[in-house]
């Protein structure tokens, strides 16, 4: 520790954050079971990227919420929440990752509320609203699915793995994620779209998954709570060039064992 620097907080001092993410989230699940079909659906950065008003009303009763308990936090809402807080905590909030599922009624979406503490992510909870799942970690405490621990994978074979990834809302983009996914695509047992990428972390996380890749992610609210859970299981999460991840740049997660070998195939992917 350098003379400067405040100590990281401790897994006790994080548990009661985690006990009021865990309490909102799963109030937000309910809200949204029983809420009825989307209505009022919109566009947003493209004609393929919704947001719809539950999406509006979920972040709204988040950031109700944990001003309620902790004004002094900052926080930063996927719809347009920001507030810079005083206390070094800051709340990332994807009030409904897969937004598209959502509108579809396509199983897949997600309540994701992560926590970082002086810049570095130490917390998260992501709940899967129809499957009921309730992902969750605190830095240093491990990671637990409804209260039991996971682990990532140990898999080291890259031609066995199964691999998660994501598309961007903007065609361009897209064009560039089809030549890639030419190179991985061969390479690797299969691929799987689920459409939110707080799940895809957290699936690699419990072994659902043994990788993950996506380039052009909306933001930090995409990958705040879920990064805290798979790094807890064991799992690694960085950009392309090994540094932390930083969206939109395109990140990676896997096991430990498949790291590197699944970096070089993405470079090799992306050089094209
Ligand atoms: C999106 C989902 C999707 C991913 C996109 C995200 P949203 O979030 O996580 O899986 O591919 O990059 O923006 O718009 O449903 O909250
Ligand atoms: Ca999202
Ligand atoms: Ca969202």
């Amino acid at each position: 520790m350098t003379p400067h620097s405040v100590p990281a907080p401790s897994p006790a001092d994080l548990a009661p954050l985690l006990q009021l993410a865990t309490d909102i989230a799963l109030e937000c699940g309910e809200l949204l079971r029983t809420a009825g079909p989307p209505r009022a659906v919109e566009q947003k950065s493209s004609t393929v990227d919704l947001v719809t008003e539950l999406d509006r009303r979920v972040e709204r009763h988040i950031v109700e919420r944990l001003r309620a308990t902790r004004p002094d936090d900052g926080l930063l809402g996927e719809e347009g929440a920001t507030r810079d807080g005083t206390s070094g905590v800051r709340w990332l909030i994807d009030p409904i990752d897969g937004t598209t599922n959502f509108v579809y009624g396509y199983p897949g979406f997600a309540i994701s509320i992560g926590a970082e503490v002086d810049g570095t992510p130490v917390l998260g909870v992501v709940h899967d609203v129809l499957l009921r799942e309730t992902f969750s970690a605190i830095q240093g405490g491990g990671a637990t699915l409804n209260a039991m621990p996971i682990r990532v994978n140990a898999l080291a074979d890259l031609s066995t793995a199964l691999v998660g990834t994501g598309f961007s809302y903007g065609a361009q983009t897209r064009e560039a994620q089809a030549r890639a996914l030419r190179h991985v695509l061969p390479a690797v047992r299969d691929i799987r779209r689920r459409g939110a990428a707080s799940l895809d972390l957290c699936w690699v996380a419990c072994g659902r998954l043994d990788a993950y890749f996506e380039g052009d992610i909306g933001g930090a609210w995409d990958i705040g709570a879920g990064s805290v859970v798979l790094r807890e299981a064991g799992g690694l999460i960085t950009s392309l060039d090994g540094g932390p991840p930083a969206p939109p740049a395109l990140l990676l997660a896997t096991n430990p064992a498949l790291y590197e070998t699944f970096r070089a195939l993405l470079e090799r992917a992306h050089a094209d």
